[in-house]
């Protein structure tokens, strides 16, 4: 399935910093393939166009990537949030609809994008793909003392690609507020953020634990 007024943007410029390898995290090869490019590929099949966010001085390494004229590779911020600003800049309002997914969420598979679009083609301003969560989550205070213990149906692991319209997003990072979602930042505006059923294999790929089962996953260990 594909829509034609569809952008994706690939935040991709963090430094990888717990996973602890040197280099940025999407540059990061799993089976002869970086997640950057494992992510890309992934998620082309519904976007029309496609907007990097590169880690900066990355940029013409990333580009040598993708050949394709839809990849568009723009130099990432210091904060995620910035990233995937300077990506929504270079998508006109022309498009309807912008999905957001992190290049470490690598082997998210096309059929999870499918569903977060066929939400939006439906009517959705916001879209994004939860988890139940398996731990009891506890609240604490700067000293490590539990301040509440929310109660654990009501709570949600959230992944990308979260969906939205386009200008939905573009008025919730007009703000230039930080937050580790976009989802986040439309909620502030009081739009209606709507959850579907995640997907396990849009694992974030955060420590060398997670690196090890994306290598499991493709059978390279
Ligand atoms: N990201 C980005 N720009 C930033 C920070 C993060 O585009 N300034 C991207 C990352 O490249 C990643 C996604 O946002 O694809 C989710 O971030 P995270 O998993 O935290 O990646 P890093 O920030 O690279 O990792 P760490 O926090 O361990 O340094
Ligand atoms: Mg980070």
């Amino acid at each position: 399935m594909s829509h034609a007024n569809t952008a994706v943007i690939i935040p991709a410029a963090g430094s990888g910093e717990r996973l602890g390898v040197g280099i940025p995290k999407a540059l990061v090869e799993v089976s002869g393939q970086t997640l950057l490019e494992r992510a890309v590929r992934n998620i082309s099949a519904v976007a029309q166009l496609i907007v990097i966010a590169a880690p900066p001085g990355f940029e013409e390494q990333i580009k040598k990537f993708f050949t394709e004229p839809s990849v568009v590779v723009v130099t990432g911020g210091k904060l995620r949030s910035e990233s995937v600003a300077n990506a929504l800049k270079v998508i006109s309002p022309d498009y309807q609809f912008v999905l957001v997914h992190d290049a470490a969420r690598a082997f998210a598979p096309t059929e999870l994008a499918e569903r977060v679009l066929s939400e939006l083609i439906q009517g959705q301003r916001a879209v994004i793909p939860a988890l139940e969560v398996i731990d009891t989550i506890k609240v604490v205070n700067a000293e490590g003392f539990v301040i509440d213990t929310p109660d654990r149906s009501a709570l949600r692991a959230i992944q990308t690609p979260q969906g939205f319209a386009v200008d939905v997003l573009k008025q919730a990072h007009a703000t230039g507020s930080d937050a580790t979602d976009d989802a986040a930042l439309v909620a502030q505006l009081g739009i209606p953020v709507k959850t579907i059923i995640g997907e396990p294999l849009a694992r974030k790929i955060t420590t060398l634990a997670d690196l090890t089962w994306a290598r499991e996953l493709v059978g390279q260990s």
